[in-house]
Parts: structure tokens; C-alpha cells; sequence
């Protein structure tokens, strides 16, 4: 192929399906694969981004299936656009922490991340493309709503015709009159992780013979940063991190660490001979799942226990202003805000609304129930940066993780939560699901012992920016603390996907230890019945329990 430094001008007709969700434009393998699709998408944000002419971005992805030559397509796509200069991971890899980082490291003007996140991979598995800005976190909806916009008029595309870059070694490139810099994609994470934490103090208790870990990392991008911080600078045995190598289908598994995708982890931390501590990580590196002996810490009280333990930890110890959380995270955190005469803040589903409040230095941790947990040290969330926080608390108090949950609740109450997620719900179903629930009278009403004290569909004005979000979720809060909301989810590929969160409030300590789903039972049944979701939908149980 001849190479060409002069945009070629690709005619293209719009998609109609290109409106970015809860994070970025998520969809099938096989749709990103049709023509022009990707190409589309990104025009339509560069599009939307006159002044990223002439200025550097940064570009990466969890190495899943289509990951490769969607980065050629981007890369060809932003020189052709104008772009300066682009920083790449190493073979197109970053995790999506890691690409915030970067971004903000370099004062770079935005970036792409490439992922589905916690979705299976593979040639029928999901794809997605997020643009975060120079903030390092995901664009605001002012910008995906113009990004959607521009890509229902979009008439033309800008590319080159050059061949594939290689990226397979470090070192500057061009691409046309662009720069291309393929980076290292752990070490500056790695570096950013040591100015964080206690990692003398962590690297002890890893080398201690009676402390037993585990990291999983799914087959997905935290691997090579695991074993990295874990493993080789931390000195943790070998083999502390397992399914390290990511692949394009992440092994055929749902790269999701959660009770019901991260089984085998699960299973290595129960009975007497149970690791001490598992954790794992996500497709792109952004979630996170802690686990003790014979315990799972909720995210939203491991949200909660970061906050209380931000004393012990060099990077945050004297400077916490605030905590934030999205709406259906349970309200752990608020109460150890409360304790601190902190900020609290409820925010909606999905990590661009923390943005402008950690910018404003008005929170420095935020965490969603959805194993998303993080500070102001990048602009997502971050899984490894919660494992090390984990690992930072354990060294210092001396303490299991049981011990530490079980003191926490006895001083601030346990919040029993759970999520129940009915998947590939007809769409139209369950938007009349959600509009019946928005529309019934319910303050007042008494279910079982309980009685409706708050009944409402979540809006938010951000406290920055005054932009304000409506239509996030409905809650139904009760007499005695308990909380049901339900909403649709905003990241998936096919169908609806109901998520109603359940959560009950204990403040005795001699009732904080019982079975999650036991507890919350009746909770559940009003649920069911508040929804209707048997008769609506034929459905008697969810699909997945968190
Ligand atoms: C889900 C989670 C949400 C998270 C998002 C991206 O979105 O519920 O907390 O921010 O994935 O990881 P949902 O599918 O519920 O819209
Ligand atoms: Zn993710």
C-alpha cells in the first residue's frame, strides 16, 4: 500500500444505534464488525471535538477480540483528523485506570478506551468504545449526547490509507504527520501505585508465611499489572496472581469478579484452610472483588472501610474531604462521612458523574455496588488500586478481613445488600415495568411490617456544573431503613436488563452476622410484588445474584 499523508474522505450514511449508555457505545462483536460502524463512531467524536486538531490523546484497550484492529482503524482515523501526537499501549493494551492516568500524567487532551468491561469477549462476544476527556474520566453527557448527535448526521469519515503500525515494541512511530509513542502499559500505573500506598508495609505482610493470597485476574488486563506490583515489586510468591495472561475471549468466561463469575476464587477462601484474602479484577481492570476467609466484603462496604481507614494509608491520611457514591450503592459510606463531618454525595449510576465532584476536590473516594471502587488519583474506577488499598488496611491494623468487617458494623451497622439482575427482558416489557413503578402511589403504603417512607425516580443536579440528570432509578425507601430501587441497566447489548437492589439496615451487632439473601427475603418478595415481574415477564427468579 502505497502511504499517504492526505486524509482520504470515506462517504458514509449513519447508524441509528450509536447513543453512548452508562459507559461509552457498548455493543456485539458482530456489530462493531460491520463497515464503516467503528469508523462512524469515532468521526462523529471527533466530530464533536474540533480542538483536539493538533493535540495529543491517548489510546488502549483490554486486549479483547476486535481490540487490535480497532486501534489501527482509530489510530489511521485520528491522524487523518488532525491529531498530533497519540501514546499507545504496548500491542494496543492499557487498562482502563491506566489510560486515565496516562492522560492525566501527560496533560493529554482525551482519550480512547477500548473494552466491554466485565462482558464476555471473542468473535461473538461484546466490544466497546469510551472517550474520556483531559480529566482522565469519561466524557460528561453534554459531550456524548453531541457525540450522538453528530453521529446521526454523519455523511463522511476521514481516514489514511496506510498499512497496520506496529505496536508490538515501545518507541516513537508516525503515522502520516502524526506521532504515535507506544508505551509501557504498567509502569506508570505502577509508579502512580507506589506513591499511594504503605508498600513496605504491604510487602511484608505478603512475604509473611501465614498470610495467604489470592489475585485472579480473570484472563483479562490486570494480569500484567498484578503480577508486576504484586509479584515483582511487592514480592508476593509466584503464582500469588492466576489467569494472568489476557486473552482476546478471556478463556470463554465472563471476566467479572463477582461471587457468581469469580466461583473458584470464591471457593479457595472457605473453610479453615481458606486463602486470607482473594481478590480479582475485570475485563479492563476497573472493577474490583474482596474476599476474606469465609467473607465477602459488598462493594458498597468496602466503599465504606476505605473511608474509615484513610488514616492508614500515606496517599490519602489528613486530606479526606468527601465520599461519593452512586445512588443504588448502598448508604454505608454516608455514615462513616457522617462520623468524619465529611461530604457525602449521591450521585447516578456510572462513573462520569463523580468526575466534576473529585475535580472540585470535594470527594476523594467514590465506589458503586457494582464492584467499582476508586479516588482522585485517576478519574475511574480502579481494581487493583482497591486490592492494594485492602492490602494497605490488613498491614496495618493487623487485622483479617472478618475482623475489620465485623468492627465495622458493630460501630456503624451492617447494610445487608444484594442485586438481583433479570437479563434479556423484552424492552418493551420492562420500560412498562419501570413506568408502572414510577406511577404508583406508594408513600404511606405498608408492606409487612414495613411502610413506604420515600418513593421517587432518582434525579441529580451535579453540585459543580448544576447539569441536571432525571429518570436514574426508582427508590422506595422504608420506615426502618430499608431501601428498594429498581432501574434499567444502561450497558448492555441485547434486550433489557432489570436490576432491583435490595438493601436492609442492622444496627445490633448480635444480628450483623446472618445469610445475606435470608435476611433480605421479605424485601425481596415485596420486590416481586411491587414489580410484578412473575406476571409481566414469566420470570420466577433472577438470572444473577450479587
Ligand atoms: C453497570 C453498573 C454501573 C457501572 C457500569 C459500568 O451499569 O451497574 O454501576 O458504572 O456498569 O461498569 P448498568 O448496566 O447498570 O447501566
Ligand atoms: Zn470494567
Amino acid at each position: 500500500m502505497h502511504e499517504s499523508r492526505v486524509p482520504t474522505v470515506i462517504s458514509t450514511t449513519p447508524f441509528d444505534d450509536q447513543k453512548p449508555g452508562t459507559s461509552g457505545l457498548r455493543k456485539s462483536v458482530p456489530a462493531f464488525r460491520q463497515p464503516r460502524y467503528l469508523e462512524n463512531f469515532v468521526q462523529s467524536v471527533f466530530d464533536s471535538l474540533p480542538d483536539a486538531r493538533g493535540r495529543t490523546l491517548v489510546v488502549g484497550g483490554d486486549g479483547r477480540f476486535f481490540n487490535a484492529e480497532a486501534i489501527q482503524i482509530i489510530l489511521r482515523m485520528a491522524a487523518a483528523n488532525g491529531v498530533a501526537r497519540v501514546l499507545v499501549g504496548r500491542d494496543g493494551l492499557l487498562s482502563t485506570p491506566a489510560v486515565s492516568h496516562l492522560i492525566r500524567k501527560t496533560g493529554a487532551y482525551g482519550g480512547f478506551v477500548l473494552s466491554a468491561s466485565h462482558n464476555p469477549g471473542g468473535p461473538d462476544g461484546d466490544f466497546g468504545i469510551k472517550y474520556n476527556i483531559a480529566n482522565g474520566g469519561p466524557a460528561p453527557e453534554s459531550l456524548t449526547d453531541a457525540v450522538f448527535a453528530a453521529s446521526k448526521r454523519i455523511a463522511r469519515y476521514l481516514t489514511l490509507e496506510t498499512p497496520d503500525l506496529d505496536l508490538s515494541t515501545l518507541g516513537p512511530r508516525t503515522l502520516g504527520e502524526m506521532a504515535v509513542e507506544v508505551v509501557d502499559p504498567v509502569a506508570d500505573y505502577a509508579a502512580l501505585m507506589e506513591t499511594l500506598f504503605d508498600f513496605a508495609a504491604i510487602s511484608a505482610l505478603l512475604k509473611r508465611p501465614d498470610f495467604r493470597m489470592r489475585f485472579d485476574a480473570m484472563h483479562a488486563i490486570t494480569g500484567p499489572y498484578a503480577k508486576a506490583i504484586l509479584e515483582d515489586r511487592l514480592g508476593a510468591p509466584k503464582g500469588t496472581v492466576v489467569n494472568a495472561t489476557p486473552l482476546p475471549d478471556f478463556g470463554g468466561h465472563h471476566p467479572d469478579p463477582n461471587l457468581v463469575h469469580a466461583a473458584e476464587l470464591v471457593e479457595a477462601t472457605r473453610g479453615p484452610k481458606g486463602l486470607d484474602f482473594g481478590a480479582a479484577s475485570d475485563g479492563d481492570g476497573d472493577r474490583n472483588m474482596i474476599l476474606g476467609r469465609d467473607c465477602f466484603v459488598t462493594p458498597s462496604d468496602s466503599l465504606a472501610l476505605i473511608a474509615a481507614h484513610a488514616e492508614l494509608v500515606p496517599g490519602y491520611a489528613g486530606r479526606l474531604s468527601g465520599v461519593a457514591r452512586s445512588m443504588p450503592t448502598s448508604r454505608a459510606a454516608d455514615r462513616v462521612a457522617a462520623k468524619l463531618g465529611v461530604g457525602a454525595y449521591e450521585t447516578p449510576t456510572g462513573w462520569k458523574f463523580f468526575g466534576n465532584l473529585l475535580d472540585a476536590g470535594k470527594v476523594v473516594f467514590c465506589g458503586e455496588e457494582s464492584f467499582g471502587t476508586g479516588s482522585d488519583h485517576v478519574r475511574e474506577k480502579d481494581g487493583l488500586w482497591a486490592v492494594l488499598y485492602w492490602l494497605n488496611i490488613l498491614a496495618k491494623t493487623g487485622k483479617s478481613v472478618a475482623e475489620l468487617l465485623a468492627a465495622h458494623w458493630a460501630e456503624y451497622g451492617r447494610d445487608y445488600y444484594s442485586r438481583h439482575d433479570y437479563e434479556g427482558l423484552d424492552t418493551a416489557q420492562a420500560n412498562a415495568l419501570m413506568a408502572d413503578l414510577r406511577a404508583a402511589k406508594l408513600a404511606g403504603r405498608r408492606f409487612g411490617h414495613r411502610a413506604v417512607t420515600l418513593h421517587d425516580d432518582f434525579a441529580y443536579t451535579d453540585p459543580v456544573n448544576g447539569e441536571r440528570t432525571a429518570g436514574q432509578g426508582v427508590r422506595i425507601g422504608f420506615d426502618d431503613g430499608a431501601r428498594i430501587v429498581f432501574r434499567l441497566s444502561g450497558t448492555g447489548t441485547s434486550g433489557a436488563t432489570l436490576r432491583i437492589y435490595l438493601e436492609h439496615y442492622e444496627a445490633d451487632p448480635a444480628r450483623q452476622h446472618a445469610e445475606t439473601q435470608a435476611v433480605l427475603a421479605d424485601l425481596i418478595a415485596t420486590a416481586k410484588a411491587l414489580s410484578g415481574i412473575e406476571d409481566r415477564t414469566g420470570r420466577a427468579a433472577p438470572d444473577v445474584v450479587t
